[in-house]
Parts: structure tokens; C-alpha cells; sequence
């Protein structure tokens, strides 16, 4: 089972750099780093994730059996971690209520045979800053009553069982989750509508001039 061993800061700079760290120092597959709060948080694409102390579950784990479908694999185990209906966001945001609940950060040195998966999940905030607040959630704003604890159990279960499942199952159960099928998308140079993921991970979407692929880490959803 992932989570052994496991290192826990009260405060860490961000425990995906904590991770990183001992993967690169040799740590073996499954280790675990957990934080009550972070300095410096970091979110895809360069931004900043930020959480009250004590409020949002904050962990990195150590993996050295890689696969493709890691952050589609993560994504999926997330949301069957929660007892309620959660999305996802393509690349790999977890929603309730069509708001954002958790991120998920993969980073890795593939040649070194390891990457850090790490999930930032809101659970007992009460009140996000005014340009968050039509955006993110928390658990308990959703009305769902679990500890950081239960739900770091419950989030390392369902990891247990998604990152050795088969990549075509992932793919299944990632698209029945899709939040963005049907939806209108937007990004800096094009628009249109989301009409599910490949094999690979890339968003379709239907534009006027016909089915792109979008790949994350390349590109930013305006919507
Ligand atoms: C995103 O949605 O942009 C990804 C957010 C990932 C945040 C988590 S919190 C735990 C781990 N440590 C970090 O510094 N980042 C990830």
C-alpha cells in the first residue's frame, strides 16, 4: 500500500518539493509527505496554491512504477475518494458544484525513475478571498463533514487502486467524470466545444474549423 513511509511537516515550502527531495536522495515507491500548511504552494503552469493552515489535505507522493495515464489515474481516484458526484476539469481539476476542489501536480524525472504526485484538496475552508470565492470550494462548504485525516485515508485507498488499474479503464471512468463534454471552451487562441479526451490525455473540441487536440501544459482554458 502507498503512504509508507511517511513524513509529515507542520509546515513545508511545498510538499512537493519535500518529495522531490527524497526522491532524488533515493525514497522508495509510495513514500508519503503531508503538510497542515505550506509556504510555498505551487500550482500548475507556475501559479501559487495557497490553503489556511489545517484546512486543506496537502500531499505529495514518491512514485517509481510510472505510468502514461498518472495524472488521468490521480484525477479519477480523487473523486472516488469523495462520498458526493465530483468532475473533473480537464487537465485534471476536481470539482463539486462546478467549482474547483482539488488540484493535482505531477512532476517528475522520468530518466531518474521516479515523478512526485501531489494533491492540494480544500477541506474544512469556510471562506475563500473575494477573487476565489465563485471559483473554488471546500468540502465543508459542500456540506460534506470528514476530517483532513479521513479524507487523506481515504484519498490514499482509492490512489492504492487507480495507479495500477489498466489505462483504458482510467480513460473510462475519466470520461464519465468529464466536466467540460458538450461545454464551451475558451483558450488565448480559440474557442469551441468540449467534446471529450484521447488515449493520450489531450482535450478535444469541436471548433468552427474542426476537431483540435489541446495538450496540457500548453495551453490555459480561459473557460
Ligand atoms: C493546480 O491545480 O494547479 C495544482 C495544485 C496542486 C497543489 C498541491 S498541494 C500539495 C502539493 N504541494 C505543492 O506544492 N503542490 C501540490
Amino acid at each position: 500500500m502507498i503512504g509508507l513511509p511517511r513524513v509529515h511537516h507542520r509546515i513545508a515550502d511545498s510538499t512537493n518539493e519535500r518529495a522531490r527531495a527524497l526522491a532524488a536522495a533515493g525514497a522508495p515507491h509510495g513514500t508519503l509527505v503531508t503538510a497542515d500548511e505550506q509556504t510555498a504552494g505551487r500550482g500548475r503552469q507556475g501559479r501559487a496554491w495557497a490553503a489556511p493552515a489545517g484546512s486543506a489535505v496537502l500531499m505529495s507522493l514518491v512514485l517509481r512504477d510510472l505510468r502514461d495515464a498518472l495524472p488521468l489515474a490521480a484525477a479519477v481516484a480523487v473523486c472516488e475518494a469523495l462520498p458526493a458526484e465530483a468532475k473533473i476539469k480537464w487537465p485534471n481539476d476536481v470539482w463539486l458544484d462546478r467549482r474547483k476542489l482539488a488540484g493535482i501536480l505531477v512532476e517528475g524525472r522520468p530518466q531518474e525513475g521516479w515523478a512526485v504526485l501531489g494533491i492540494g484538496l480544500n477541506v474544512g475552508t469556510e471562506e475563500f478571498p473575494d477573487e476565489l470565492r465563485d471559483l473554488a470550494t471546500s468540502l465543508r462548504l459542500e456540506g460534506i463533514d470528514l476530517s483532513t485525516a479521513d479524507v487523506l485515508e481515504r484519498l490514499l485507498h482509492a490512489l492504492d487502486r487507480w495507479l495500477e488499474r489498466p489505462t483504458n479503464e482510467v480513460l473510462a471512468a475519466w470520461r464519465a467524470r468529464d466536466a467540460l463534454l458538450g461545454e464551451e471552451v475558451r483558450w488565448a487562441n480559440g474557442s469551441g466545444v468540449g467534446a471529450g479526451v484521447d488515449e493520450t490525455g489531450a482535450l478535444l473540441v469541436e471548433t468552427a474549423e474542426g476537431r483540435v487536440a489541446l495538450q496540457a501544459g500548453e495551453i490555459h482554458l480561459l473557460r
